[in-house]
């Protein structure tokens, strides 16, 4: 029999999030974008683990998407996560609408800034969209009041500033994170990658291919880290990627590395066509 309640107002939310709290039940919270695959299932079996009940939120957040950006094609498959929550034993599926989430439109809002970690990387080409990840994920923490809350290592960027913002506003929400879950070629699992084209599809594997070359040269030679990122740039663009960046960084201040830093991670966003991927790699320096 599926347990599986829906909720799409905030005050809704709170009502089922209130009784669960009176009776002593602990919340984890996974929030997401819908579309949802086995990268974000992944994230909902180890919520399971992690409280009493599991709540997942799918909200196409407009105000981490810039002008020129995808959110009006974002793929929106309600049908389908609701299918795939209520096998997974969630508890409660939190869907509101943006009229809900802004209701005063999304201009006016109070926001939340990480400063400098937002400007780079990815924030150095999407002006804005860290505010509104950090502004969303504060609002359903808000709401949910989870005391636990599951991301992925996919968004590794995101998941670094997430912690910053719940370390610096002594948010008492812990941040779980969750290994990226990969198709068998190596292509991290995105909701982007249905905008694939069949011909495209196999060259997408290139970009994972590239990261583990990286991490190898890292290992390997002596050569400087700035070389060896020039020269994955390089390789994607052969293999017909146009590169936002490829960056090696120290894995947890995300700072560009000492010599003696031995954790590294490497981080890329490229474009295939019009569509834009992102991946990252942990790399430990011997
Ligand atoms: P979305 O892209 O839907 O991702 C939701 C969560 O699933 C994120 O924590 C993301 O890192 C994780 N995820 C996506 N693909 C994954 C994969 N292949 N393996 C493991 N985890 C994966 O990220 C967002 O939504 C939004 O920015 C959000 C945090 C919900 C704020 O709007």
């Amino acid at each position: 029999m599926s347990s599986l309640q829906i909720q799409h107002t905030i005050s809704g939310a709170r009502e089922v999030i209130r009784q669960w709290l009176a009776s002593g039940e602990s919340v984890v919270l996974v929030p997401t974008m819908g579309n949802l695959h086995a990268g974000h299932m992944s994230l909902v079996h180890r919520a399971r683990a992690l409280a009493d009940r599991v709540v997942v939120s799918v909200f196409v957040n407009p105000l981490q998407f810039g002008p020129s950006e995808d959110f009006a094609a974002y793929p929106r498959t309600p049908e389908q996560d609701q299918e795939l929550l209520d096998v997974a034993d969630v508890d409660l599926l939190f869907e509101p609408s943006v009229e809900e989430m802004y209701p005063d439109g999304k201009e006016g809002t109070a926001v939340v800034e990480v400063p400098g970690i937002s400007d780079v990387l990815c924030g150095a080409h999407r002006s804005g969209h860290f505010v509104g990840v950090v502004t969303v994920v504060t609002k359903l923490f808000n709401i949910i009041q989870p005391t636990v809350a599951v991301f992925g290592e996919k968004d590794f960027q995101q998941l670094f500033i997430i912690r910053r913002m719940v370390e610096d506003l002594n948010s008492p929400v812990q941040i779980v994170s969750v290994p990226t879950r990969r198709e068998d070629d190596g292509l991290a699992m995105s909701s982007r990658n249905r905008y694939l084209s069949p011909e495209q599809r196999p060259v997408a594997a290139g970009l994972y291919a590239t990261l583990q070359q990286v991490a190898q040269r890292v290992q390997s030679d002596d050569d400087a880290l700035e070389d060896i990122e020039d020269w994955g740039k390089g390789q994607l663009e052969e293999l017909g990627f146009v590169p936002d960046y490829l960056s090696i960084r120290e894995r947890h201040g995300l700072a560009s590395p000492s010599s003696s830093d031995s954790d590294l991670v490497v981080l890329v966003a490229a474009r295939l066509g019009s569509v834009r991927l992102i991946d990252n790699l942990a790399i430990d320096r011997v």
